[in-house]
């Protein structure tokens, strides 16, 4: 950064231009869609640029007083996006109630702005029968799904508020069309709704009533899986959805992270007529495959050796995404703040793997990302920093970035079929 910058000096001498060109770097792969210092929310016509201790209300008499934390509505550095989904112009944003004064979990923002503000979805009075989202989907029936882990996360004060559940969205009327309360039996402890970070959609746009989706549980380590025709859930445990002890302590965002995070992404690709479930543990170097007739059928799995290879070290991943027309996998690789590609023709193994993005400013921490028609998206929001209490507020946090699947691979070897 420093050379780019000495660079533009010489050419420029104004330290404004310098500047500029820190976040405006030509011939990059990846492009700012968003970036965010800290997160605002527009909510009923209000906009809320800094925290606040209430909702705005017009015509609303206000008492002074001191609240308590948990009463406050809006603590602005607590609110931390981690999952994103794009339709169309609308990008949905969540931030998961991990600390107070979160205003709404479920958001969208539309293009256009450079830091806009949070608005909930599908409005605020709806928007309250949710409590904590992580990664929705939208699925090709126009649909947007989401697991409500229903469980407040702050550190001392942990409570499941509601039963965690699958809440389904129709993008076309914005409303919401279904909530499937989870099975109890799909709950190994009061760890598990808090781990209920992703879920994948596995549908025929022909057949949209008839949807699979699988959910990772990263705190219990096991995948629950539901079928929207029975309205009906269900848990799979193998050895594969847990993390591995060997693969701890990389670092992401400038910490040692030592959490022990299972499953935590799932992808699906179409094999030789089958569907392909691909996921890994986010502490894990490794992936792995099974078909979703399996999942679908409710298992036991035991007899499956689902594991595709090994990549080696720093190849911890978390958020990962296919692009079908070139059967290329993406992966949020968190341990060298990159994104990498893999084509899935290939043997899964380091020489297969490539680095096309990498940033440690901005990537430090990848938490989603996906891959849209040709483009894959991907939101960073530097959370080790956030659960460390090292994050700088004056700087940009989070953001929300895009690049084209050609212009990624362009010259990898993730471009070449064994
Ligand atoms: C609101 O935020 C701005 C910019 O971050 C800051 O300058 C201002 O002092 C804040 N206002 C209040 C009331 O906290
Ligand atoms: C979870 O259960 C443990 C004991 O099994 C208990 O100590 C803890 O308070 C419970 N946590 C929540 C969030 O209910
Ligand atoms: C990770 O760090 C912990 C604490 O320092 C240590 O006990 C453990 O052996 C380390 N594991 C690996 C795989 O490096």
């Amino acid at each position: 950064m420093i050379k780019i910058c000495s660079l533009n000096l010489l050419l420029f001498v104004t330290i404004g231009i310098c500047k500029y060109s820190v976040y405006a770097r030509k011939h990059e792969k990846l492009k700012e869609v968003f970036s965010w210092k800290q997160i605002g929310y527009k909510i009923n016509g209000y906009s809320y640029r800094n925290s606040s201790d209430y909702e705005y209300k017009p015509h609303a008499v206000y008492f002074e007083e001191d609240l308590e934390e948990r009463e406050r509505f809006f603590i602005q550095p607590n609110n931390v996006p981690i999952g994103f989904e794009v339709y169309n112009e609308k990008i949905f944003v969540t931030v998961p109630r991990r600390r107070y004064g979160i205003p709404s979990t479920l958001n969208y923002v539309t293009r256009g702005e450079k830091s806009p503000y949070l608005k909930p979805y599908p409005d605020m009075m709806r928007s309250r029968h949710l409590f904590s989202v992580y990664r929705p989907r939208v699925d090709v029936c126009d649909r947007l799904w989401m697991v409500d882990t229903g469980h407040l996360e702050v550190p001392n004060d942990r409570r499941q508020i509601q039963p965690p559940s699958i809440v389904i969205f129709d993008l076309k009327t914005d409303t919401q069309i279904h909530k499937h309360v989870l099975d109890p039996s799909v709950l190994v402890s009061n760890r598990t709704s808090a781990g209920l970070t992703s879920i994948t959609v596995d549908v025929d746009p022909h057949k949209c009533d008839d949807a699979y989706a699988y959910i990772n549980d990263l705190a219990t380590e096991g995948l629950v899986v539901y079928s929207l025709k029975e309205d009906r859930s269900w848990r799979l445990e193998h050895p594969s959805f847990r993390h591995n002890d060997a693969a701890m302590n990389f670092t992401a965002a400038g910490h040692v992270i030592n959490w022990r995070d299972g499953l935590f992404s799932v992808a699906l690709a179409r094999r030789l007529g089958n569907t392909l479930a691909y996921y890994h543990p986010l502490v894990s170097t490794q992936e792995f495959a099974i078909s979703t007739n399996k999942l679908k059928t409710g298992g036991p799995l035991d007899e499956l050796n689902p594991a595709l290879g090994d990549a080696g070290p720093n190849t911890q991943r978390g958020s990962h995404d296919i692009h079908s027309p070139t059967n290329i996998m993406f992966f949020a690789n968190v341990a060298q703040a990159a994104v990498m590609c893999w084509n899935i023709n290939t043997a899964y193994n380091g020489n297969n793997l490539q680095i096309v993005a990498q940033d440690t400013n901005r990537l430090g921490y990848i938490s989603d990302l996906k891959v849209r028609g040709d483009d894959v998206w991907l939101l960073a929001n530097q959370i080790p920093k956030f659960v460390y209490n090292t994050q700088n507020i004056n700087e940009y946090n989070y953001f929300i970035m895009r690049g084209s699947v050609q212009e990624l691979i362009a010259g990898t070897k993730c471009l070449q079929p064994i």
